[in-house]
């Protein structure tokens, strides 16, 4: 069997990049569908290695006998289109944030809570999760099931393509012209992100926190359909493509760093890179391009009873964001 599928935000990073894994992992795709707004009128965007898909105007795009979408587009976007887009039929992986914690839409990370997927989600939307959440969860799942998690402390070092395409150009920009004594273009971000870091992402909230840190919380809880302590530190730094965490675990049960270590190596979509010694770690630019999460410097906590100390890495465009959204589809279609 095929299917028709459109890819809402088809120019955009997360957009193409599932253009690019649909291809890759031979979805069995009968037509697929490139679409954006109209600014994007006449382009062209890469499916596979061979083809380009025309970018249409989802203004104007009819989505009768459409059986998948994924929407790579933003929250604002996403609340005026999707709930029509759905209403004729067509069954949507979400990227943005808009429907992730509404209780009738399931937030589904297939290796860890595919079985959200048995039922059609009522509402014909799946929202996936954010790109900092589903690394945590696939690695934090297995050590879960094994010794129940009490509370997590986390910092984040995220790349700037979780900021979309605009912040990668940003980047870029500002680098070369700090290096050729130019005027240092800022638009996206708060500060200067070339040769810095911004320990903010997303708004403030009145109690000091951002939106980005209480998104981790919230999601986390909601896929772990547990009521876990959670507290996070959400950092942009000059990466472009690559999103890591340091993470602290506290059990409720004891837990060892050797059955931590052999547990994740087993783990569905998790690979362990722990050599604990001059390089024996994972980093963005070794991250970038790949579909595992990654798993380093795994060790134990010692300032609690049962704790472990951890880094961990993804790529945010790929297992963060598109990845997520095609293994959503893929699970859908075994049914
Ligand atoms: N980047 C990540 O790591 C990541 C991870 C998880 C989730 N997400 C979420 O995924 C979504 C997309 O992120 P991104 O990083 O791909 O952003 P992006 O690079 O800025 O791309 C945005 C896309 O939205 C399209 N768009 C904007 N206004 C539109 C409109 N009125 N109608 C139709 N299309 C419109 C743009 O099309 P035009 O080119 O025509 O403007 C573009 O294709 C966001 O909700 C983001 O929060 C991103």
């Amino acid at each position: 069997m095929t299917y028709q599928i459109a890819v809402i935000g088809a120019t955009g990073s997360v957009g193409r990049e599932a253009l690019n894994i649909l291809a890759e992992r031979r979805f069995p795709a009968k037509e697929v569908f490139a679409l954006a707004s109209k600014r994007s009128n006449g382009l062209e965007v890469s499916f596979g290695e061979n083809k380009v898909l025309p970018v249409k105007n989802l203004e104007e795009f009819d989505f009768t006998g459409i059986d998948f979408v994924i929407s790579a587009v933003d929250s604002k976007i996403a609340a005026q289109y999707l709930p029509k887009i759905a209403s004729v039929g067509a069954m949507i992986v979400d990227k943005s944030s808009h429907f992730r914690l509404e209780p009738d839409v399931p937030l589904v990370v297939p290796e860890v809570n595919s079985h959200r997927l048995q039922e059609r989600p009522k509402r014909g939307l799946i929202a996936s999760p954010n790109c900092v959440v589903i690394p945590l969860v696939v690695a934090l799942k297995p050590l879960h099931d094994l010794a129940g998690i009490k509370r997590i402390v986390l910092s984040t070092y995220q790349s700037v393509s979780g900021a979309g395409s605009a912040a990668m150009d940003e980047l870029f920009n500002q680098t070369r012209a700090i290096l050729v004594n130019e005027t240092i273009p800022e638009d996206i971000f708060p500060k200067q992100i070339a040769f810095n870091l911004i320990p903010q992402i997303d708004r403030f909230y009145t109690d000091g926190s951002t939106a980005e840190e209480d998104k981790i919380a919230l999601e986390t809880r909601k896929i772990f359909e547990a009521p876990l302590k959670i507290t996070a530190t959400c950092v942009r730094v000059p990466v472009f493509i690559g999103h890591c965490l340091s993470v602290n675990v506290e059990f409720e049960q004891p837990i060892t760093v050797e059955k931590a270590r052999s547990t994740l190596q087993k783990s569905k979509g998790v690979f362990v890179l722990d050599r604990q010694e001059e390089g024996g770690y994972i980093t963005p630019l070794e991250i970038a391009g790949e579909d595992v999460v990654c798993v380093s410097r795994l060790r134990q906590d010692k300032t609690v009873v049962s704790g472990l100390s951890m880094w961990i890495a993804a790529d945010n465009l790929r297992k963060g964001a598109a990845l997520n959204a095609v293994q959503i589809l893929e699970t859908l279609i075994k049914k």
